[in-house]
C-alpha cells in the first residue's frame, strides 16, 4: 500500500430539497454571480426558474452563461472568463452534468489565468491554481466532477480533449430527484462513466489496498443494481439517489487509497475518441473497457490474479480455470453494457479507422500509459482501437 495524500474542500449538501441551501451557500462569495449552464435542460424540467426565483428573492445579481457544449469547448471558458471580469463576479455557480461543472472550473482559473491564451492554461496546468469560487447543482450521475478538482476541456480546432486539475467546488448541491429526466442514453454513459473511474485504480498492482479494492467492488455493483433500475423506472429516487453517490466517490480518489497512478488507460484513449468525433464520453469508455480488458490479459498474463479478483468479487463467478472465470467475468460486463443500451461499436457510433494512428501517438504522448496497470504502447492502443472497430 502505498503512501497517499488527500484532502476534498467540498462541502456536499446531498438529497431532495437541499437548493433551498443555495443562497446562503453563495452568499458567502459575494452577491455577483455567473449562472453557468448548457443547453437548456435545467429550464426543461424547471430548475432555472427555481434558480433564479432563489436568486432574486436573496438579491443577487445575475449573469448568464449558456449553451456550454457535452465536451465543453475552451471557447466556452473564454466566454466565461470574459463574462467574469466585465461583470466582477464573485462567485460561479454551474448547474448541470459534468460538462458544465469543468467549463466553470475552468472559468474559475481563467479570470486569475495572466497568459494570453486560455487553451496554454489547460495544457500546462500541473496542479491547482487560484480560482474564483465555484458553487454547483448536480444533474447528471456520472463524472463526479462536484467532488473532485479536475476539468476537462476540448479543442476542436486542434482535435485535443485535455483533462487538468483546475479548482474543487467550495459547495455541490446533489439532488437525485434532478436526475429523474435524464434521458435513457445519457443514465447509461453516465453509469459506464461511473464504472470506468473504479477500474482505472482498480486494475493496479497494489493487491493489499482492501478498503479500495472493497469501495470499488461495491460501487461496481451498485452501479449495474441501480442503472436498470433508474432505465425502467426513472424517477426512482433510491436508484437515482445511490447512483449520484456513486458518481461523486468513484471519481474522488478514494476508491484509489494506497495505490499508484495507473495513467487511466481508457480515458487516455477516450479523450482521443471525443476529440476526434465528439462522441459522449461514457459510450467510448463502455467501448473501449472490455476490450481493453482483453487485451491486456493477453498480453501480460501476470494481469491474471486481478481478473479474478473482479469475477470473483463483482459478478459471483466461481470455478477452477482461472483464465475462464477472467474471460466469463469480460463478457459479463460487456453484456451488462449493452443491456443498457449503449452501442457497443465503434462503428455505431460513426468512427471508423481514419484516425487510429494519430489517436493513439496522441494518447501516448500526453498520457501516463507507460505506467499503467499493463504499460501501454502506440501500437498497443491502436490494437485495442481496432478491436472497438
Ligand atoms: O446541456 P444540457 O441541455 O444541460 O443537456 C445535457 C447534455 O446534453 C444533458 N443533461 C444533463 N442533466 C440533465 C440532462 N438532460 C435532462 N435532464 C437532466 N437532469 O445531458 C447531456 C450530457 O451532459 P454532460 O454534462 O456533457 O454529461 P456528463 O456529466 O457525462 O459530462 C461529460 C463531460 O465530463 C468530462 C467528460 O470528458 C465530458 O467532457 N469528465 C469530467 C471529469 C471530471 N471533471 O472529473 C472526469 C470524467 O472522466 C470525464 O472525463
Ligand atoms: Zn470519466
Amino acid at each position: 500500500m502505498q503512501n497517499y495524500v488527500h484532502a476534498i474542500p467540498t462541502k456536499v449538501y446531498f438529497g431532495k430539497g437541499q437548493i433551498e441551501r443555495l443562497p446562503e451557500a453563495l452568499a458567502a462569495f459575494g452577491k455577483r454571480v455567473l449562472l453557468a449552464y448548457g443547453g437548456g435542460s435545467i429550464k426543461r424540467i424547471g430548475l432555472y426558474d427555481k434558480i433564479m426565483a432563489l436568486l432574486h428573492a436573496g438579491g443577487f445579481t445575475v449573469t448568464e452563461l449558456s449553451g456550454i457544449e457535452p465536451n465543453p469547448r475552451i471557447e466556452s471558458v473564454a466566454e466565461g472568463v470574459r463574462l467574469c471580469k466585465e461583470n466582477n463576479i464573485d462567485v460561479i455557480l454551474a448547474v448541470g452534468g459534468g460538462s458544465t461543472i469543468d467549463c466553470s472550473k475552468a472559468i474559475a482559473c481563467g479570470v486569475f489565468y495572466e497568459g494570453d491564451d486560455l487553451w496554454q492554461m489547460i495544457v500546462t496546468s500541473g496542479g491547482f491554481s487560484k480560482a474564483l469560487p465555484l458553487v454547483d447543482v448536480l444533474t447528471l450521475s456520472a463524472t463526479g466532477s462536484e467532488f473532485d478538482g479536475g476539468g476537462v476541456i476540448s479543442n476542436m480546432t486542434l482535435n485535443e480533449k485535455l483533462g487538468a486539475g483546475l479548482t474543487y467546488p467550495a459547495v455541490s448541491i446533489c439532488d437525485p430527484t434532478y436526475t429523474f429526466t435524464v434521458s435513457p442514453y445519457q443514465t447509461a454513459a453516465g453509469s459506464a462513466d461511473i464504472m470506468s473511474h473504479i477500474f482505472e485504480g482498480y486494475f493496479s498492482r497494489e493487491d493489499d489496498c482492501e478498503l479500495s479494492d472493497g469501495i470499488a467492488e461495491t460501487i461496481l455493483k451498485t452501479v449495474m443494481k441501480c442503472t436498470p433500475i433508474a432505465l425502467q423506472d426513472p424517477e426512482n429516487y433510491s436508484a437515482r439517489a445511490n447512483l449520484m453517490s456513486c458518481s461523486s466517490v468513484a471519481c474522488s480518489g478514494i476508491p484509489e487509497y494506497g495505490k499508484e497512478d495507473t495513467g487511466w488507460p481508457c480515458h487516455a484513449m477516450e479523450h482521443e475518441l471525443s476529440a476526434y468525433y465528439d462522441i459522449t464520453h461514457g459510450v467510448g469508455l463502455a467501448i473501449l473497457t472490455p476490450r481493453w480488458m482483453r487485451y491486456i490479459l493477453k498480453k501480460d498474463p501476470t494481469a491474471l490474479p486481478r481478473f479474478v479478483r473482479f469475477a470473483k468479487n463483482v459478478f459471483s463467478l466461481t470455478g477452477a480455470d482461472e483464465g475462464a472465470l477472467a474471460r466469463e467475468a469480460i463478457d459479463k460486463l460487456e453484456a451488462y453494457f449493452k443491456s443498457t443500451g449503449i452501442p457497443m461499436t465503434l462503428q455505431e457510433v460513426g468512427i471508423g479507422p481514419e484516425h487510429i494512428e494519430d489517436m493513439a501517438a496522441h494518447a501516448i504522448q500526453v498520457g501516463r500509459l507507460d505506467r499503467a496497470f499493463v504499460p501501454l504502447t502506440k501500437e498497443d492502443l491502436a490494437a485495442i482501437y481496432r478491436m472497438c472497430l
